[in-house]
């Protein structure tokens, strides 16, 4: 197969084109579209970079030009769109790019496989487009859609242009909605990266508000296994919930990675809370797993110890990503966050 996988050199997409060059057997062709923002990185890449079944293209998702040209000469069988802004924060501290490339890229991309009736298109979503989930409810994927954070509301709307193309013009599109994925090569602007680099440097680990918030956890493995299975056994025009089954609430994820790394209790800091904060994310997967036969492989215990080794194991990628742009935007977002 064919697979044309954009925002491939970011932490899943990078997880899915390894996952993919990995595999035996029939091997698949893999041509990855990345703009390289603060997010994506090449060094995610080193293991592929020299397969000859693998292209890197560096361009922008929302360059219909470019876009167009790549989907027609690459024929792909399948576009797996995991090209975002991803980070909450930053949403919230400059909503404009999450809207250009999560809903102008979709569109481009949209069009590009209409145009050149690619045979399938994925487009990777979060359970954050169901907003707060009061207990002991699950979302399934016919629960209302409730944005809470300009990130949300642009995936929320990239999913319903996504289905559109299903309902108006037949196009064999599915949305995947994963929760909270986690694993190495994340970027350190995300709960669990963020917490172990600052304990490996002895500095504060900031808890927003009380640190109730529950989220579901995801082995980034056990989620590219998931998209894979959707693209190979899922039904176009479908929504499919991909969840960790393994909800937390933040501060007790923070002190399993704190005994982990062996540091005290005492870094924790509480900090003003985000605003508009989601308070429980809760998805049921039902659906996949009844339909494709998935479920989640690895036990948070497990994914936990293999992302904090990798974090010690890899000190100069973490030097490299926060380097230049991290610190004035962890500056940015945590200067003036002193607790009421
Ligand atoms: P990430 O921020 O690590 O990577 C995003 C990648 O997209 C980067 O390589 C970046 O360079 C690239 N990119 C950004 N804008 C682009 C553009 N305009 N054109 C081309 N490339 C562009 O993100 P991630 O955590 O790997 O998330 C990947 C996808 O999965 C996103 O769509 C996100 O919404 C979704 N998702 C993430 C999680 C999670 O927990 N991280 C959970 C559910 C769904
Ligand atoms: O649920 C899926 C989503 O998970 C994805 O769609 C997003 O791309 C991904 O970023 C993630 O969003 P969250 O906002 O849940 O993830 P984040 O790692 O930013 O925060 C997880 C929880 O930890 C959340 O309740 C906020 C809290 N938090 C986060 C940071 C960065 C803190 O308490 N302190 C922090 O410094």
């Amino acid at each position: 197969m064919k697979f044309l996988v954009t925002g491939g050199a970011g932490f899943i997409g990078s997880a899915f084109v390894r996952l993919l060059l990995a595999r035996q057997g029939d091997k698949a062709e893999v041509v990855n579209l990345d703009k390289l923002t603060y997010a994506g990185n090449l060094e995610n890449l080193a293991a592929v970079s020299n397969d000859p079944c693998y292209r890197f293209v560096h361009g922008d998702i929302c360059d219909a030009k470019l876009v167009n040209s790549l989907v027609a000469e690459t024929t792909p069988d399948v576009i797996v769109n995991f090209a975002a802004e991803s980070h909450v924060d930053r949403s919230i501290l400059s909503p404009a790019p999450v809207f250009e490339t999560n809903l102008r890229g979709t569109f481009t991309l949209l069009e590009a496989a209409r145009t050149h009736k690619t045979p399938r298109f994925l487009h990777v979503s979060t359970d954050e487009v169901y907003g707060s989930i009061d207990p002991p409810y699950e979302a399934n994927e016919d629960f209302p859609l409730h944005a809470s954070s300009p990130y949300s509301a642009s995936k929320a709307g990239s999913d319903l242009l996504a289905l559109s193309y299903y309902t108006t013009y037949g196009m064999p599109v599915m949305v995947t909605r994963a929760s909270n994925n986690y694993g190495p090569y994340q970027f350190p602007e995300k709960l669990i990266p963020l917490m172990v680099s600052n304990a490996l440097e002895d500095k504060p680990l900031p808890i927003y508000g009380d640190g109730m918030q529950i989220r579901d956890w995801l082995f980034v493995e056990d989620h590219c296994r998931a998209i894979l299975a959707v693209i190979e056994r899922g039904r176009p025009g479908e929504v499919y919930n991909i969840g960790g089954s393994r909800a937390l609430p933040n501060i007790e994820v923070v002190k399993r990675l704190l005994a982990a790394v062996g540091k005290p209790e005492s870094l924790m800091q509480t900090v003003k809370d985000r605003p508009g904060h989601d308070r429980r994310y809760a998805l049921s997967s039902a659906k996949i797993r009844r339909e494709t036969g998935w479920h989640p492989r690895v036990p948070f215990e497990e994914g936990m110890m293999a992302t904090v080794e990798w974090y010690q194991s890899n000190p100069e990628w973490i030097a490299h990503v926060k380097s230049g742009e991290y610190q004035s935007y962890y500056h940015h977002n945590y200067a003036n966050r002193a607790a009421e």
